[in-house]
């Protein structure tokens, strides 16, 4: 059986869809699972914080943007450290798809993937760069579900209903299959202006968004600077963020060795 693709969007940045990506890749990490990270983000957030580090030659999503080849995903992926993580690298030449002229490039990335078994994964993510371009429109070609990130405040709230938006349209055509699986509230704090947006979006969306709620922690960015998961991290409340995610991958209904 092949997974279902996962995109983790908002096209506002810095609302967590990288920390979320890395987080339950951790938690599949963690019960011994396997997981394919698509790092479709010039930044290359993810990447590094997987530990890699890409090198001339090497290829990247960007190459996978830059031509038409059925199937071309495979040669990209990479192993990491993380333990059944393997990764499709970006690389800041990704930007450069943004003002292609290509009149395919959208389907590029679909095509990438064209035919290839992914039924070792438990998981296939990927994470989006933050902007409502071509690249996050490719994904959302490439896919069967989105997870929309979103921080409980005004301007991250108002990305997720541009982005419902945009997810009914492409299902319109041309990927009748893509669904807007859930919302995620990341870096919530417990302060007013979180838990008056954290209730309206559950008032507005009800069980679409999910119960879990990732917290905003510290345990979360030395853990990313120190390349390593989650759930190998200790002190700055880890184990909060550590449950946080195990209790998100069983909300999302992602089990380890379902494909096999
Ligand atoms: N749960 C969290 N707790 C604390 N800081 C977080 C959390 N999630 C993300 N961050 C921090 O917020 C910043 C943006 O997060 P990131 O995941 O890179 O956002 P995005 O991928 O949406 O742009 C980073 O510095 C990251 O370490
Ligand atoms: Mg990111």
């Amino acid at each position: 059986m092949q997974p279902k693709r996962h995109a983790l969007a908002n096209q506002k940045g810095g609302v967590g869809k990288t920390a979320t990506t890395l987080g339950l890749a951790s938690a599949i990490s963690h019960r011994g699972g396997r997981a394919l990270i698509v790092d479709m983000d010039p930044q290359a957030n993810a990447t590094e914080g997987l530990g890699i580090y890409t090198e001339d030659g090497q290829l990247t999503t960007a190459d996978l943007m830059d031509r038409t080849e059925a199937g071309s995903a495979i040669d990209a992926v990479v192993a990491t450290d993380w333990n059944g993580i393997d990764l499709v690298p970006s690389h800041l030449d990704l930007s450069n798809a943004e003002s292609s002229g290509a009149s395919d490039l959208v389907f590029r990335l679909d095509v990438a993937f064209e035919g290839l078994d992914l039924s070792p994964y438990d998981a296939v993510l990927f994470d989006c760069p933050p902007s409502l371009g071509k690249l996050l429109f490719a994904v959302l070609l490439t896919v069967d579900s989105v997870y929309a990130i979103t921080e409980p405040t005004k301007d991250s709230v108002k990305g997720v209903t541009r982005l419902e938006t945009t997810v009914q349209k492409v299902k319109l055509r041309p990927n009748p299959r893509l669904e807007l699986s859930k919302i995620i509230i990341s870096r919530r704090q417990n302060k007013g202006e979180h838990i008056d947006r954290e209730r309206e979006l559950r008032e507005a969306y009800g069980d679409l968004v999910a119960r879990t709620v990732i917290p905003d922690l510290g345990a979360r960015q030395d853990a990313h600077s120190a390349e390593i998961p989650m759930h190998k991290f200790r002190g700055g409340r880890a184990l909060s963020l550590q449950v946080a995610y195990d209790d998100l991958l069983d909300e999302l209904g992602i089990t380890i060795g379902a494909n096999a």
